[in-house]
C-alpha cells in the first residue's frame, strides 16, 4: 500500500526540503519505491537540493495542476534511485481552483511504497493541498519560539483535517542555552519529538553539492538521525551499526 507523507512546518527555512531530500534517499536505502513531489508550486527549491536541471522543457507539477500534462509526464528518475516531480521555477501565483493535487496523486497509488510531498512555507493553499493529499504528516521545527508557534498552528490544522501526524522533527539543534529543548517542544506542541537533528555545516554544504547528506556523509549524526526516522516511518527495524561504524563515530565524534 502506498503511504503518502507530507513534511510541513508553517515557518519557512526550518529544513523541510532538506528533510524531504534526505528521507527520499533514505527510503531508497531501506529498499522502498519512492516518489518525491515538490509541493512548493510558487517557490520551488527541491530540484536545487537534488540537482535537477530546471530547463524550460521540464514538465512540472504546475503543468499537471493546470491540466497541460498528465502526472506521469512530470515524473523524472533521480540517479539516487527515487522518482521526482519538480515544480515550476517561474510561477509566482497560483489559482486555488487548480489545486487538485490529491486527485492527480490518486492516479499513482500502488506504483510506489512511499510518496513524499515537500510542502511550502506557511499554511496557505499550497500547504493545504499537500496536507489534503497525504495520509500522514511530519511537522518540522527549529528550537526557537517563532518556529514553535508555527509548528503548533500546523498541528492544529492537521488535527482539524483529521490527519495522522508522525510527530515533530526538531532540526538545527545547537544545544545552546537560549534554545528550547526536546521536553519543552513536546509539551508546547503536544506531540512527541521523533527525531532531533543537530545543526551541521555539512548540511548547508550538501545543498551546494546537490546531494543529500545521508549519501555524502552517512556516518554523521544528522544523517544517522534522518535514516533512523525513515526506518520508523516505514515501520522497519533500524539495523545495528557494525563495530567499525561504531568506532568511527566514537573516534571522529561525528
Ligand atoms: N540541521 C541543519 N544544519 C545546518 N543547516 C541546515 C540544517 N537543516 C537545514 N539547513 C539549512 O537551512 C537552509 C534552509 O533549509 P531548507 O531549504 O531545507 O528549509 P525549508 O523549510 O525547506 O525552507 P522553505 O520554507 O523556504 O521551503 C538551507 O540552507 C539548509 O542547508
Ligand atoms: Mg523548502
Amino acid at each position: 500500500m502506498t503511504r503518502i507523507l507530507s513534511v510541513v512546518s508553517g515557518k519557512g527555512g526550518v529544513g523541510k526540503t532538506t528533510l524531504v531530500s534526505n528521507l527520499s534517499a533514505s527510503f531508497v536505502q531501506v529498499g522502498k519505491k519512492v516518489l518525491v513531489i515538490d509541493g512548493n508550486v510558487t517557490g520551488s527549491n527541491l530540484h536545487i537540493h537534488l540537482g535537477i536541471e530546471a530547463g524550460d522543457d521540464l514538465t512540472t507539477l504546475n503543468d499537471v495542476l493546470e491540466e497541460k500534462a498528465f502526472i506521469t509526464q512530470a515524473i523524472y528518475r533521480h540517479p539516487l534511485g527515487f522518482s521526482i516531480i519538480p515544480a515550476s521555477l517561474s510561477k509566482l501565483k497560483f489559482d486555488e481552483k487548480e489545486f487538485d493535487l490529491k486527485s492527480h496523486i490518486f492516479e499513482l497509488l500502488g506504483d510506489y511504497d512511499v510518496i513524499l510531498i515537500d510542502a511550502a512555507a506557511g499554511l496557505g493553499e499550497e500547504v493545504q493541498a499537500a496536507i489534503n493529499s497525504s495520509d500522514v504528516s511530519v511537522i518540522i521545527t527549529n528550537p526557537d519560539p517563532a518556529s514553535l508557534v508555527n509548528a503548533l498552528h500546523t498541528k492544529k490544522l492537521l488535527e482539524l483535517k483529521e490527519k495522522d501526524i508522525v510527530g515533530v522533527v526538531l532540526n538545527k539543534v545547537r544545544g545552546e542555552k537560549d534554545e528550547h529543548d526536546k521536553n519543552y517542544v513536546e509539551e508546547y506542541v503536544g506531540l512527541p519529538v521523533v527525531c532531533e537533528i543537530p545543526y551541521h555545516h555539512k548540511i548547508r554544504r550538501s545543498v551546494y553539492k546537490k546531494k543529500p547528506i545521508v549519501e555524502s556523509d552517512p556516518h554523521l549524526t544528522p544523517s544517522r538521525r534522518m535514516k533512523t526516522l525513515a526506518y520508523k516511518i516505514v515501520d522497519e527495524d533500524v539495523p545495528k551499526e557494525n563495530l567499525i561504524e561504531q568506532l568511527k563515530i566514537i573516534i571522529f565524534n561525528i
